[in-house]
């Protein structure tokens, strides 16, 4: 099966011959390579080949798709969300409205507990059903893989639960999915006074289950003040590491907690939020292969100081974006709309934020050989958007979805 994509206005995020981006950093960020008035063609799921509308050569395929006036891009790669979840909390987002703090409303039961008992009250088929629409829904917008995380589960029944869900997505869906074992989001209520009680769990009962289900890809911890300490992640991260789970972690949302030093230290894929960051954290990132993942749609949506992206990326950081999905402190996975946040609010330019959604986003999936740019053999999940003058477009026109055509693995979605 061969489909031709044709008069593409610019084929964006392109790599050609040898080359191979793992990810880009610093000031490599400000461009995005690629070739005006171009054609593309995938065969069986792949990027077969691309070039020059003037050189096309072979031009049989089965499929032929016009591009006229459109951008093509690598589909976006997002690294960070919660999507799996059993309820919205549209109450906590009007109890911040009238002046309660995100930390307020966890420490009266609300938040990540709130969703806990909801995600229990949900049966597993449910909570797969509503969660395949939600990812359907952000596939739309043009997210072409994606990590999930539990975490509002808090036992061992009610994680392992959710993993499950995440394993039949993974089953399902078209796209790449990676899990993320999320137990240290916040201590449930029958062990607020036994902390100790409750990661032994996490190691001693949680991590065997689901490492010997295969369930999980990376172990994330919320390293956090009022959550889990420095030290209580380093623990959970070794153990995670016994059973190769490597760590992606929440880190630096609310505090400067040392959250971003320990990610770094355990070899963590990538640390992210960081909200709070500053030199020490900057000096930490650099020279480690750890990526920066910042989520700054949460920080939008709880109204909070922002990320110091022009800081990061001046400092030669590979910056790189995710959603945050979830029910709390982001209840949206709309990826254009999180490039018109980090345009607007981090000041990042429109070719740094897509970076940071597609080669930097398939880095943080691990996921750098097979996404996140245009290179022949790579997996063809690709965007054609809507006839647009120039890829600025598509954060400037926000809350607008960009997309007008979707492909996985080559196929129209
Ligand atoms: O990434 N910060 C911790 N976890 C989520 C929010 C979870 C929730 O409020 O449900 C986050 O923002
Ligand atoms: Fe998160």
């Amino acid at each position: 099966m061969r489909t031709l994509i044709t008069n593409i206005k610019r084929l964006c995020q392109t790599e050609e011959g040898n080359e191979n981006r793992q990810r880009v950093s610093g000031k490599d960020m400000a461009a995005i390579p690629g070739i005006d008035h171009a054609w593309l063609m995938i065969e069986s799921g792949l990027i077969h080949s691309f070039g020059r509308m003037a050189d096309i050569a072979d031009a049989h395929a089965n499929e032929y798709i016009d591009a006229s006036g459109r951008f093509v891009l690598p589909a976006w790669c997002d690294s960070h969300t919660h999507l799996v979840f059993a309820a919205p909390r549209e109450q906590e987002f009007v109890d911040r409205i009238k002046g309660l703090s995100y930390e307020e409303i966890a420490r009266r039961g609300g938040g990540i507990l709130n969703s806990a008992q909801r995600l229990k009250d949900t049966p597993e088929e449910a909570l797969y059903e509503q969660s395949l629409v939600r990812l359907y829904e952000v596939m739309r917008q043009g997210t072409g893989a994606i990590e999930i995380k539990s975490g509002y589960g808090l036992s061992t029944t009610e994680e392992l639960k959710m993993l499950r869900v995440i394993r039949k997505l993974k089953e399902n869906a078209p796209v790449p999915i990676k899990a993320s074992f999320l137990a240290a989001h916040a201590y449930p209520t029958d062990f607020k006074q036994d902390k100790e009680g409750y990661i032994k769990l996490i190691i001693n009962e949680m991590l065997p289950k689901v490492a010997g289900e295969g369930l999980a890809d990376y172990m994330d911890v919320f390293c956090e003040e009022g959550f889990f300490s420095v030290a209580d992640t380093e623990r959970l991260l070794e153990a995670g590491w016994k059973y190769g789970l490597k760590p992606k972690i929440h880190a630096n949302q609310l505090h400067y907690s040392g959250g971003v030093q320990v990610g770094v230290k355990h070899h963590a894929v990538s640390v992210d939020h960081l909200e709070c960051v500053g030199d020490a954290e900057i000096d930490a990132l650099m020279g480690s292969k750890t990526i920066p993942t910042l989520l700054p749609a949460a920080a939008f949506f709880l109204g909070i100081p922002y990320q110091p992206a022009r800081k990061m990326i001046d400092a030669g950081l590979p910056v790189c974006l995710a959603t945050d999905y979830n029910p709390g402190s982001c209840p949206s996975g709309n990826v254009p709309l999180l490039l018109t946040i980090a345009c607007t609010q981090l000041k990042m330019t429109p070719e740094e934020a897509v970076n940071a959604v597609t080669i930097n986003g398939a880095a943080a999936l691990e996921l750098e050989n097979e996404l996140g740019s245009i290179k022949n053999g790579k997996k063809a999940n690709i965007i054609i958007t809507k006839k647009m003058p120039s890829l600025a477009y598509i954060p400037y026109d926000f809350g607008n979805n960009p997309v007008e055509k979707v492909l996985f693995k080559g196929e129209i979605f």
